[in-house]
C-alpha cells in the first residue's frame, strides 16, 4: 500500500507543490491532505489545484483538541512533512506520531534556528553574519523550533555580491530540489 502523507505549511506552499507534484505519480506515496492555520494561505489553492483536500484550523483546536490528530489518524497519515509551517508542534501530536514529522529550515540549523527564525529573517541574519555558504536542513520535528535530529543538509555558497533575493532563491533551489527525494526515501526506511 501507498505511504500517505500530510502537509502543514502556513504561507505560499511552493514546497508543498513540489512535494504534490512529485509524489501525483509515484509508486512509493501520495499526498492525502494539506493543513494550514492561516486561512488566507496560498497553499490551499496549490492544493486545489492537484485535488487533495485540505482543512485550516484554529488555534485552540491545533492546541486545545485532538482534532486535528483525529483526522490525521482517520485518514491513516504514515507522514507529516512541516513545509514552511509556523506554529510549534504540540507534544500531543509528537506523541502520537512519533519519528514521523519532519520539518523544513532554510538554513544550516543548528545555526540560525529558534524562535522567530524563519523565511527572511533567516536568510537577512545570515547576510548579516557574513556567512560565506548557507543552505537547508531537514530534520525530525520536537517541541523546540527547528531542533530535533538531522536527517538532510545540502548548501550553496554565498557570492560578496548576494543580496538577500539572490540567498533566497539559492535556497528555495534547494529546497525544491531536495525535498521531495528526502521524503521518499525516508518513507522507504519506514516500516508500515
Ligand atoms: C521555506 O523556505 C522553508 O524553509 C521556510 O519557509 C519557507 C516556506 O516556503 N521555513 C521556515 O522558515 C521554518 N522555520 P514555501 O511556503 O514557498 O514552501
Amino acid at each position: 500500500m501507498k505511504k500517505r502523507i500530510a502537509i502543514f505549511a502556513s504561507g505560499s506552499g511552493s514546497n508543498a507543490q513540489k512535494i504534490m507534484e512529485y509524489f501525483k505519480r509515484n509508486a512509493e506515496a501520495e499526498v492525502v491532505l494539506v493543513l494550514t492555520n492561516n486561512p488566507q494561505a496560498y497553499v490551499l489553492q496549490r492544493a486545489d489545484n492537484f485535488e487533495v483536500p485540505s482543512h485550516i484550523f484554529t488555534r485552540k483546536e491545533f492546541y486545545e483538541t485532538d482534532d486535528v490528530i483525529r483526522l490525521l489518524k482517520n485518514l491513516q497519515v504514515d507522514l507529516i512533512v512541516l513545509a514552511g509551517f509556523l506554529w510549534l508542534v504540540p507534544v500531543s501530536l509528537l506523541t502520537a506520531f512519533p519519528n514521523r514529522i519532519i520539518n523544513l529550515h532554510p538554513a544550516l540549523l543548528p545555526k540560525y534556528g529558534g524562535k522567530g527564525m524563519y523565511g527572511d529573517h533567516v536568510h537577512k541574519a545570515v547576510l548579516a553574519a557574513k556567512e560565506e555558504e548557507s543552505g537547508i536542513t531537514i530534520h525530525f520535528a520536537s517541541d523546540q523550533f527547528d531542533e530535533g535530529e538531522i536527517i538532510h543538509q545540502s548548501k550553496f555558497k554565498i557570492e560578496p555580491d548576494d543580496n538577500l533575493e539572490v540567498v533566497k532563491f539559492k535556497g528555495q533551489q534547494l529546497e525544491h530540489q531536495h525535498f521531495p527525494k528526502v521524503i521518499e526515501s525516508l518513507l522507504k526506511k519506514m516500516k508500515s
